[in-house]
């Protein structure tokens, strides 16, 4: 039998339809330093946004059951996303925990003082009942102003974090939130927070944006707490993975200060997910 500390040594899984689960990856590494994680990018599939609920869970769940096969104690679903169209059945079929992401519409209706919150995310995220239920739930009492942003995700994917192209989406998603007097912005979409400067810049000081991904990495924490799962750090390593652009990736990285990563080439094989 595995000794207590192998098991917990084993790494977290993270993914996400590409490279913006990274932003999550990051505040993960950073809260808990002693922890392996295996990261997965499908960016072949990338964007995720316009594909059904259905096709969305046949590829999470190939996902799932390769970072299962690479030994992950947990499974983190870096992408709003995938959790929107296929969380629960991840949970109904896998004996992992999972920890999700959904807009973080709570805190922003919180501190809203206009009472309008924009939210930016994708069709798929913004269609999913998640969403409706946390906006039932914790946003009654304001006005919740969705924006789909397509062409964000693949911006990022490329690597274009800033430029004309990328401002003029930008300004085409941020003006109606700004015209409708939003003080909170939502990112709902993992890839999002590498824009942040370049938002920043397009808002001025007035406007909060919201990135969950830090309460996302205190949740893994919990839950890993909760099984008594954490690893000691003796072997710590981080493994990166892509089924798309690896040099693209590779940028991504050296942008969030991770350079030199070797990132694994990943095929799909029909439903399953193989190395190359
Ligand atoms: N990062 C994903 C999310 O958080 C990207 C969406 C997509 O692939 O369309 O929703």
């Amino acid at each position: 039998m595995a000794t207590m500390s192998a098991e917990n040594n084993r790494p977290i899984g993270v993914f996400d339809s590409g490279v913006g689960g990274l932003t999550v990856w990051r505040q993960i590494a950073a809260l808990l330093p002693n922890e392996s994680t295996l990261y997965v990018a499908d960016s072949i599939n990338c964007p995720y946004g316009p594909k059904s609920a259905r096709e969305i869970e046949t590829l999470a769940t190939g996902i799932t059951e390769f970072l299962l096969a690479e030994g992950a104690k947990a499974i983190v679903v870096a992408c709003n996303t995938a959790s929107a169209a296929a969380l629960s059945a991840l949970r109904a079929k896998f004996d992992v925990p999972f920890i999700g992401m959904e807009p973080a519409v709570k805190p922003a209706a919180r501190a809203t003082r206009t009472g309008h919150v924009g939210v930016l995310a994708t069709t798929g995220t913004l269609r999913g009942e998640l969403f409706h239920h946390t906006r039932e739930t914790y946003a009654n009492h304001v006005t919740v102003h969705t924006q789909v942003a397509h062409g964000l995700v693949d911006a990022v994917e490329r690597g274009a974090l800033s430029g004309a192209e990328t401002d003029a989406l930008l300004a085409e998603y941020l003006s109606p939130l700004v015209a409708a007097r939003v003080d909170q912005i939502v990112l709902g979409c993992t890839h999002y927070p590498f824009l942040m400067p370049q938002m920043r810049r397009f808002l001025g000081d007035g406007i909060t944006l919201i990135d969950p991904a830090e309460a996302v990495a205190r949740q893994v924490r919990r839950v890993l707490d909760a099984r008594s799962a954490r690893a000691d750090g003796a072997s710590v390593r981080h493994r990166f993975f892509s089924t798309g652009n690896t040099a693209s990736m590779q940028t991504l990285l050296a942008h969030i200060a991770v350079p030199n990563a070797v990132i694994a080439p990943l095929q799909w094989d029909g439903n399953i997910l193989r190395r190359q």
